[in-house]
């Protein structure tokens, strides 16, 4: 594997058809699968650790990040990367850098709404990313659902000609999805977290059974994650991120709360397979995270 700093430099290393996963490093198994779905795609496998400050709201959280690149380059080694792509912020932020790439419409609701600007700095460097270093097929996980709306959009309006795979939501034994703000979580809150997924679990269960009803099935979750400080519960229209009433078409159902200091999002996508709704309640690790647990 090579680590390169400029996206020239990486675009010289390319054979063949070209995948991109975007990341913003200290890689755990989530990240790991994605490396591994990405792989079988693609004839060179390329990483980008790029920790953007444009899309934190708050400085501390971007300073705070967790950062090691020995650790993220042996394990993006072990998962057949071929190019860890890590530059340094000039390389990516030249100069004064005044073009941004602000998605509308998608972007008003949830994180939207809730992280002012975070989008824009999603956008603006996904874009950046896909200028440089003009991948075929570029991979982004369903943990981030709204996140996914918005660079799709962007794809088609700028039309990018890179295909966008979507990664199911990789989860904890007992369903937590993983993030690396779980390290954060003390024992106590961590066993609060899991009210988080049981939630999305019991409304898909119902889904299942046939209700349709965003009240009831919001109700659902919102039940399990009393007592937490939620932003929102949300069922969205996968193709707008906006809410709706009845689950009459592809939809997201998707939680923003915070356990203690730690905010955390989830989603339960909602699929329709021969016009019926099937959540897609993403993989389970057979062990826990080792990646995301206490130092
Ligand atoms: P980051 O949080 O590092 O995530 C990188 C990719 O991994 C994203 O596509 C994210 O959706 C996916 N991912 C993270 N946790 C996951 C999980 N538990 N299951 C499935 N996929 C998961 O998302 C970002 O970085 C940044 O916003 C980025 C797109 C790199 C732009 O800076």
């Amino acid at each position: 594997m090579e680590v390169t700093r400029t996206f020239a430099e990486t675009r010289a290393k390319y054979e063949g058809t070209v995948g991109l996963l975007p990341t913003l490093g200290f890689f755990h198994e989530g990240h790991l699968k994605l490396m591994d779905l990405l792989r079988d795609r693609c004839d060179t496998l390329v990483v980008s650790l790029f920790v953007n400050p444009t899309q934190f709201n708050v400085e501390e959280d971007f300073d705070a990040y967790p950062r090691d690149e020995g650790r993220d380059a042996a394990l993006a080694e072990a998962h057949g990367v071929d190019v860890l792509f890590a530059p340094p912020l000039e390389e990516v932020y030249q100069g004064v850098s005044v073009t941004t790439v602000e998605v509308t419409g998608v972007t008003d609701e949830m994180e939207g709404r809730h992280r002012p600007g975070h989008f824009v700095g999603v956008a603006t460097v996904v874009a950046k990313l896909f200028a440089g270093l003009k991948p075929d097929v570029s991979m982004f996980g369903r943990k981030d659902a709204q996140q996914l709306a918005v660079l799709r959009a962007m794809v088609n309006d700028l039309r990018f000609p890179i295909e966008i795979v979507e990664a199911p939501v990789v989860r904890e034994p007992d369903g937590l999805a993983l993030s690396s703000r779980n390290v954060r979580l003390s024992s106590q809150n961590r066993e609060q977290a899991r009210a988080i997924s049981r939630g999305l679990f019991q409304a898909s269960e119902q889904i299942d059974a046939g209700e349709r009803s965003a009240e009831r099935l919001e109700g659902t979750v919102l039940r399990s994650v009393r007592g937490l400080d939620t932003d929102y519960v949300k069922l969205a229209s996968q193709a707008t991120m906006k809410p709706i009433p009845e689950l009459d078409q592809p939809a997201v159902l998707a939680v923003a709360t915070s356990v203690g200091e730690v905010r955390l999002i989830d989603n339960v996508a909602l699929d329709f397979i021969d016009g019926k709704p099937v959540p897609d309640r993403g993989v389970m690790l057979d062990e826990p995270s080792e990646l995301t647990s206490m130092p």
